[in-house]
């Protein structure tokens, strides 16, 4: 029988409960299929920072290169200053293991209420491949003077030809094996940020010459925020830097039910792969059984399919899909109709 060992991080707030219910649908569907799912825990997260004053321990990243895919809960904690947990721990995950992908679905499933007018399930299905390794996430830049009246802060956009062009191979071949509208769009910004948006246009075009069967769009960042909403269904795959891919994902998530159901995987196509909900840890909502478990289930699903159990992660798609259709009343914690632990038997019984 084939065995997957994977490293689960349920991390903070309502992770835990989210991953649970994802876990649990996993083993569910590794029955059903007949594969083996080897689940190893791990504790980072707030919490035991906080008891230990330590984000990684020595040697964690190391560990994790051991598993063939991390199914991640949330990292966050309202105890702890913003910014320590994020980088000491959910990004240095993604730059240490060189998941220098995030992909980033935004899909509508039938039953799923958006708060776009007149548009269903046919209108909003495109995916987002972010850059997830370099932009103004890698920390370059700095402080003169700081506290002083004449401070000075710098915090500049990396864009190595190299890692711009590793993002944008990627999401042409992800465009053509999608096989959709054959289309990907390079979201920009060219008309002000004319170096980095430079080599991305630039790069653009001359890997796309590569990939003569699929159309090549461009659209400014800003122009993309207000076609997600008015004409989504323009859209097939959207490629772009770090920082413009994650607002726009939270843009994507809000068109496509919200951060309930929106689930996305930090990729390293030769290494070791990271799924998520990409929503945060809701710590207000930690422990009282009501948060939306889907999107942990739905990244679930986009980790056996980057593991190559094609039929069991669309067999999963299709059971969120049924719940959906025909079960949940809100994607909203607290409105679902059933608790978190109710919402996962349901996928479940719907495999
Ligand atoms: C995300 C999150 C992270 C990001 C934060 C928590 C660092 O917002 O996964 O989109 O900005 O990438
Ligand atoms: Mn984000």
């Amino acid at each position: 029988m084939k065995s997957y060992k994977i490293a689960v991080i349920p991390g903070d707030g309502a992770g835990p409960e989210m991953v649970r219910e994802g876990v649990k649908v996993l083993e569910a569907a590794a029955r059903k299929f007949g594969f083996k799912l080897e689940f190893t825990a791990f504790d980072y997260g707030g919490d035991r920072y906080l008891r230990t004053g330590e984000v990684l321990p020595e040697g964690a990243i190391e560990g994790l290169k051991q598993f063939q895919a991390i199914f991640l809960g949330a990292i966050g904690h309202p105890g702890v200053k913003p910014g320590i947990l994020e980088k000491g721990i959910l990004l240095k995950m993604r730059f240490e293991l060189d998941q220098y992908i995030n992909l980033r679905p935004v899909k509508l499933y039938a039953g799923v209420e958006t708060p776009l007018k007149d548009k269903g399930p046919d209108d909003i299905d495109f995916v987002v491949v972010r850059e997830n390794t370099e932009g103004l996430y890698t920390g370059s830049g700095g402080f003169l003077k700081k506290g002083t009246p004449h401070e000075i802060a710098v915090q500049e956009s990396i864009n190595t030809r190299m890692g711009v062009e590793r993002c944008l191979r990627y999401a042409f071949q992800y465009c053509r094996e999608r096989s959709r509208k054959k289309t990907l769009t390079l979201c920009g910004k060219t008309n002000v940020l004319t170096y980095a948006f430079d080599l991305w246009e630039r790069a653009f075009h001359e890997v796309g010459a590569e990939y003569p069967d699929i159309n090549r769009e461009y659209a400014h960042v800003d122009a993309i925020c207000m076609w997600m909403v008015k004409n989504p269904e323009q859209f097939d795959v959207i490629v772009t830097d770090n920082m413009f891919g994650d607002i726009i994902t939270d843009l994507g998530a809000m068109i496509q039910g919200g951060m309930g159901i929106a689930a996305g995987g930090n990729i390293n196509p030769g290494g070791t792969s990271m799924f998520e909900p990409i929503g945060g840890s809701a710590p207000k909502y930690t422990g009282k059984n009501i948060i939306n478990p889907l999107a942990s289930i739905c990244a679930g699903s986009m980790m056996l399919k980057h593991l190559g159990e094609e039929e069991a992660s669309a067999v999963m798609e299709k059971a969120v899909m049924a719940v959906c259709a025909h079960n949940i009343k809100s994607l909203s914690a607290g409105r679902m109709g059933y608790s978190t632990s109710e919402v996962g038997d349901l996928v479940v019984s719907c495999l």
